[in-house]
């Protein structure tokens, strides 16, 4: 029977559910918060004009598929496949002209006279080793409006796994109308100097594949301290001090959700920050506030063993997905487990 009943709610539910997705409000939904109404631009770049009109599919659909780590713009990952080419479907349906194909074929060029040539021509924008320059927002609105686009980071490995040599020849030899980035044809480029930036380029993501890969980590930091609830909180206290971190009022785990006289005692959190470090983090992304300060939570665990618990700040961090943000996160880590080390010795 119940069987039965449930093969009837399935005949019954809204045939919505099977309808192919809508790419108009999985856009609005999960792209236009940076990439604005019809791809006019924000945060992310516009994508929208006439570099629209040499987009492939494959690139919109491996860009959204990879992001572009450590340069704010997420990899959408828990999309499906249906999801992701409604995505592309509704951005490619700006264009004027059909969608075109690029190339898979390696350009062959000389790195080296890549690596000359992008120094005169692309570091102005692109910055050293194309990492470009800026926090990696994509926009700075505090720069004069003909900088307003951030010239993208074309180190960037979301950008390299998405984009075909062929179109980044293109790019480099067309340029972008109507924005800053000039054809080079424009500076008469010759066909081996469009190979050769190509190849530079191509290069970065050899680098990037060699680089040793971050281990998994744990989200909650837990250590035993050999000492007794009470002389536990007062070494953390004196430790703090003693690192020059400035620290908030004791606040118990239960307050505010238990009665006052029945809060549990031995779950304490001490709140604390380095300022300075803060301040450089909230710089780059206001939303850590929600986070920050740090804190430790001392517990004194029903075997009457002490435990330390601490938010694993590089995992915390590498949620925003930007590489300055973990790097002082790698910072404050560190400071953690001087504070650690110090009060548990
Ligand atoms: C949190 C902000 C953010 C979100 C959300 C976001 N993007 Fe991006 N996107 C960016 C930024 C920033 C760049 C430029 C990268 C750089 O500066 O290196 C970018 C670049 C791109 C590019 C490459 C543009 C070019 O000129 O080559 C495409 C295509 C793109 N995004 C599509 C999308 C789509 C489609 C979605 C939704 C599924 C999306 N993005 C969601 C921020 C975002
Ligand atoms: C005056 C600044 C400027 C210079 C010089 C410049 N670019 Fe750009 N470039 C940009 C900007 C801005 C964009 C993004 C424009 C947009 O899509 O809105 C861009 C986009 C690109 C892209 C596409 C990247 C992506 O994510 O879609 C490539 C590839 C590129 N440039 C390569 C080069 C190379 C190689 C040189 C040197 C030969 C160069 N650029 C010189 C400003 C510049």
């Amino acid at each position: 029977m119940n069987r039965f009943l449930a093969a009837l709610a399935l005949l019954l539910l809204p045939s919505a559910l099977w309808a192919a997705p809508d790419g108009e409000a999985l856009y609005t939904r999960h792209c236009s918060v940076c990439h604005n109404d019809n791809g006019m631009g924000g945060i992310g770049l516009p994508l929208n004009g006439e570099k629209l009109e040499h987009f492939s599919r494959d690139y919109v659909f491996k860009t959204i598929r990879n992001g572009r780590p450590g340069r704010v713009m997420p990899p959408f990952i828990k999309l499906s496949d249906a999801q992701v080419n409604a995505i592309v479907d509704h951005v490619m349906s700006w264009r004027k002209t059909p969608p075109q194909r690029w190339p898979e074929t390696p350009v062959q060029g000389n790195p080296q006279n890549g690596e000359r040539l992008f120094k005169e021509k692309c570091t102005a924008c692109h910055g050293e080793d194309g990492k470009s320059n800026g926090l990696g927002t994509g926009v700075t609105l505090s720069r004069e409006r003909k900088f307003k686009v951030v010239p993208p980071a074309l180190n960037n490995i979301g950008f390299l796994r998405s984009a075909t040599d062929s179109w980044i020849r293109y790019t480099i030899r067309n340029g972008r109308p109507g924005t800053i980035m000039p054809s080079q044809k424009d500076f008469g480029i010759s066909d081996q100097e469009l190979d050769d930036l190509v190849a530079y380029i191509r290069q970065f993501e050899k680098k990037h594949d060699a680089r040793p890969k971050p281990e998994q980590e744990p989200p909650t930091l837990v250590f035993d301290s050999p000492y007794d609830f009470v002389t536990t909180v007062s070494n953390l206290k004196e430790t703090l001090k003693g690192l020059n971190f400035r620290y908030f009022p004791d606040r118990y785990m239960e307050m505010g959700l238990a009665p006052d006289d029945q809060i549990n005692k031995k779950q304490l959190s001490l709140r604390f920050c380095n300022f300075n470090l803060l301040y450089k983090m909230i710089n780059i992304e206001p939303r850590l506030g929600v986070i920050l300060p740090c804190r430790v939570t001392v517990v004194e665990e029903d075997d009457g063993s002490v435990k330390l618990y601490l938010m694993n700040m590089k995992v915390a961090t590498q949620l925003f997905n930007n590489d300055q943000l973990s790097a002082l996160a790698e910072e404050m880590h560190e400071n953690l487990m001087e504070l650690i080390e110090e009060a548990t010795l």
